[in-house]
């Protein structure tokens, strides 16, 4: 089993010991609830790196909606399991007083980056979101910081932050991990209905058809969104909240197609929000 630490004060120390014996350090965030996304993350990190930590903390500043945070997701036990399996050293799981000891009032923004896509609609998440991965960032001092493509703004917000800020981290994206029928593996998929999950694949069915349109030659974004959205719309029971192709790096929204697009959506089915993402480069 890993190590399991909670405290701040103790992790810096054990890491400060394994930084002495000179390891390189692979570092995943989590919020726990760990599923095979996450663990491709982790073995990721267990091959590029002699010493693997991950973070399991449900970080309430990235929390727009109350209901949201109370309805994660808490699994210890069988994290720690998984953790195990893809040969974690250590686990740090902090409480929120521990990482919270006092109102924060520093935060990390990326106003230009937030302003699309999910930023648009969970306002204060990624800001809450950055603010909390420099924070595991300064206790944890890893050589490597692995992130899922599956969160494609979050990612290109990190970039952005380790770049802008001159952060001496490297950052690792990782393929997003799908269940044989496209769905993108999420935490909350659990929360679907056996109903609800038989039309979530449409998401990255509608991604990838747009992917197929791109690849035979269509350069219009209205006319990509004219074939796409009637596929959302053969189920009632879908929202669609957006479905959008951007700059990867900006994030803002492209009406011609002319170098390497991110075509991004996200759905609500019932009250769960399903997020995925596809690039494509041209
Ligand atoms: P969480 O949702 O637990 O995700 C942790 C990491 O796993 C993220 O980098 C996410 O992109 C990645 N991930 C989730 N599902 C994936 C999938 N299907 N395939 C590949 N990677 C996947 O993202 C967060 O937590 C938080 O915002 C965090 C960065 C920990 C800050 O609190």
């Amino acid at each position: 089993m890993p190590e399991l630490i909670a405290d701040t004060g103790k992790l810096r120390e054990r890491m400060n010991a394994v930084r002495r014996g000179n390891l390189s350090v692979g570092f995943v965030p989590t919020m726990g609830a760990l599923h095979a996304g996450h663990a491709k993350l982790l073995e990721i990190a267990r091959q590029e790196n002699d010493f693997v930590v991950t973070s399991i903390f449900v970080n309430p500043l990235q929390f727009d909606r109350k209901e949201d945070l109370d309805a994660y997701p808490q699994t210890l036990e069988a994290d720690l399991n998984v953790c195990d399996d893809c040969g974690v050293d250590l686990v740090f799981a902090p409480t929120v007083q521990a990482l919270y000891p006092q109102e924060q009032l520093t935060f990390v923004e990326a106003p230009a980056l937030a302003e699309y896509l999910c930023g648009r609609y969970r306002p204060g998440h990624f800001r809450g979101a950055a603010t909390v991965v420099l924070k595991l960032f300064n206790i944890v001092q890893p050589d490597r910081a692995y992130f899922g493509e599956k969160d494609a703004q979050q990612l290109a917000i990190i970039r952005r932050m380790v770049q802008d800020l001159n952060v001496p981290v490297s950052v690792v994206p990782v393929a997003t991990v799908r269940e044989p029928d496209g769905l993108a593996l999420s935490s909350r998929n659990k929360h679907l209905t056996p109903a609800q999950r038989e039309i979530a694949p449409v998401l990255s069915l509608a991604l990838r058809t747009a992917v197929d349109l791109i690849e035979n030659g269509e350069r219009s974004v209205a006319a990509i969104r004219e074939r796409v959205l009637p596929l959302f719309a053969a189920y009632p029971e879908v929202r669609i909240e957006y479905f959008e192709v951007s700059d990867p790096d900006t994030l803002t929204p492209i009406e011609h197609i002319s170098c390497s697009v991110l075509i991004a959506g996200a759905i609500f089915l019932g009250s769960t929000r399903l997020i995925d993402n596809i690039s494509k480069r041209i």
